[in-house]
């Protein structure tokens, strides 16, 4: 995080930043700190966007170095037609925002931006999604590099506010703090390769992540020996052409002091998914160090809560391992039995997420969990039907769907629902087994939600398929951080 970020109530034309940032719209009209700026400057602006050199389309920025009447520089940022901004330009403008102020090297600003219309979201939202997008923005992966990334330029955000608005706006800065070192926290991960992002590094991180938060998170790790002892050994069987071992990372957060019902978070730690014997073609395979990207957002959702003290109890879960070919790999028709139980005829090495998953969700029974979601990029199906903008949202509780969906509007790190209808079950009939690991090309999500909810059967289970929304693809290839937002907003809801 490199934004040092507080609440400002100074006035715009004296602010103390080197740079002061307000919103202007298309039709010539302006927020009301950029008013205020053209009436000090003698109409300045509306001259500016009546000539067309400052525009008021969505995200478009004009640094001005000086402006009669104002202490400090000016940045313009075009906010479309007044009232009627959406909630996803509006992200982009501040996006837009924050990397203009700091490709052009200052250091310090002051944002009226929460000024802006946007239908349906309130200051405190507007000025949360500031710092959420503002550090967002300005994160660089650098990790693997020789060269390492100069720290940013920008580092001190003031959020105006009026004086009325400062106790939720408060809230909503420190919110938007811990959510952006979550989505950080994710994104690092999920950007490292898999030869340095091993289960074992995985669980290394956990154990970190609890020694620096020692009053409130612990961290276990059971190792091959003790899932095999528990009966764990679909997990197992995934990580078995491996030489890396796989491992079952619990991270527990006690932010009350009872030992009230703990929501529980399943995360798909699969640091590298060859496909196994059923092997993946060759072409774009490197993005599948990426498919850890359900425990990196469990990950990134501990980390907020760590930050933000949220007075809940929380268990969270990585199921950990590499998915590889090898002699003693799992080979297609191999039946395996479940820590449930139940035996699995496993057709495709490649369908690993749902056979790691499903132990971990056994496992977490003995918490006696409020509510259960497992996070995973499970399914290419998923990108299929939702594309890179949703992730899959399926459940066997419709309180809890609903939960989900409201939390991923709220913080716009959005979900939709699919079904989970009795008749996609029998999709999934196997001749020598219980169930087999694959249930066809129809409905490739919702038939691996249907094999997950056979084990889900004793609390309230949702499953986010999130292999659409945690990477991007293409020259901007890289880790989302999604869904952090959207299960720490799921949390916050819950107080
Ligand atoms: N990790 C993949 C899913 C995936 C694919 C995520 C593309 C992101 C982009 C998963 O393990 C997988 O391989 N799923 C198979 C399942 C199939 C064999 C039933 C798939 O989706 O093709
Ligand atoms: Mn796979
Ligand atoms: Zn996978």
């Amino acid at each position: 995080m490199s934004l040092s970020i507080h609440l400002s109530t100074d006035n715009v034309l004296t602010s103390s930043r080197e740079c002061v940032v307000v919103g202007v719209y298309e039709d010539g009209s302006m927020t009301p700190s950029a008013t205020a700026l053209d009436q000090a400057s003698q109409g300045q602006i509306s001259a500016l966007l009546q000539s067309g050199r400052a525009k008021g389309k969505p995200a478009a920025t004009l640094l001005l170095p000086y402006l009669n009447g104002c202490n400090s520089a000016v940045l313009l940022v075009g906010a479309g037609k007044p009232n009627e901004l959406s909630t996803g330009k509006y992200i982009k403008l501040v996006q837009a925002a924050t990397k203009e102020l700091n490709d052009r090297s200052v250091a310090t600003a002051e944002t009226y931006l929460s000024e802006i219309e946007v239908p349906g979201r309130s200051t405190a939202w507007k000025a949360r999604q500031l710092v959420e997008q503002g550090e967002s923005s300005l994160y660089v992966y650098d990790a693997t590099k020789s060269k390492k990334a100069e720290a940013p330029k920008l580092n001190e955000l003031a959020v105006a506010i009026n004086a009325t608005e400062a106790q939720s706006g408060n809230e909503a800065l420190r919110h938007g703090q811990g959510i952006a070192a979550g989505v950080e926290l994710a994104k690092s991960l999920a950007n490292l390769p898999g030869n340095i992002c091993t289960p074992t590094y995985l669980a290394e991180q956990a154990i970190a992540l609890a020694a620096d938060n020692s009053s409130i998170l612990s961290t276990e790790v059971l190792d091959e020996d003790q899932m095999r002892a528990l009966g764990m050994n679909c997990l197992l069987s995934v990580g078995a052409g491996s030489d890396q071992p796989s491992k079952l990372i619990v991270m527990n957060y006690k932010g009350l002091a009872d030992d009230s019902k703990p929501y529980v978070f399943v995360g798909k730690g699969i640091t590298f998914d060859t496909g196994g014997i059923s092997l993946k073609p060759g072409e774009g395979m490197d993005e599948m160090k990426f498919d850890m990207g359900g425990a990196a957002s469990v990950f990134g959702l501990m980390k907020a809560l760590c930050e933000l003290k949220l007075p809940l109890n929380v268990v969270s879960v990585v199921a950990a391992a590499e998915n590889m070919p090898s002699g003693r790999a799992t080979k297609p028709g191999d039946v395996v039995t479940t820590m449930s139980g139940q035996t699995v005829e496993i057709l495709n090495t490649d369908a690993e997420g749902r056979l790691v998953l499903c132990d971990a969700l056994t496992y977490v029974e003995r918490f006696n969990p409020e509510t259960v979601i497992d996070i995973a990029t499970l399914t290419g199906a998923c990108v299929i039907a939702l594309g890179h903008h949703t992730s899959g949202l399926m459940a066997n509780d419709d309180v809890l769907a609903d939960a989900l969906y409201s939390a991923g509007q709220t913080s716009y790190d959005r979900c939709w629902r699919l079904p989970l209808y009795e008749e996609y079950q029998e999709q999934l009939d196997s001749n020598f087994a219980d169930i087999p690991n694959i249930g066809g090309r129809p409905g490739g999500s919702i038939t691996a939600a249907c094999f997950l909810s056979r084990f889900t059967k004793s609390y309230r289970w949702a499953h986010l398929d999130i292999a659409g929304t945690a990477w991007t693809s293409g020259k901007a290839k890289g880790s989302t951080g999604r869904c952090v937002p959207l299960l720490t907003q799921y949390l916050l809801d819950r107080l």
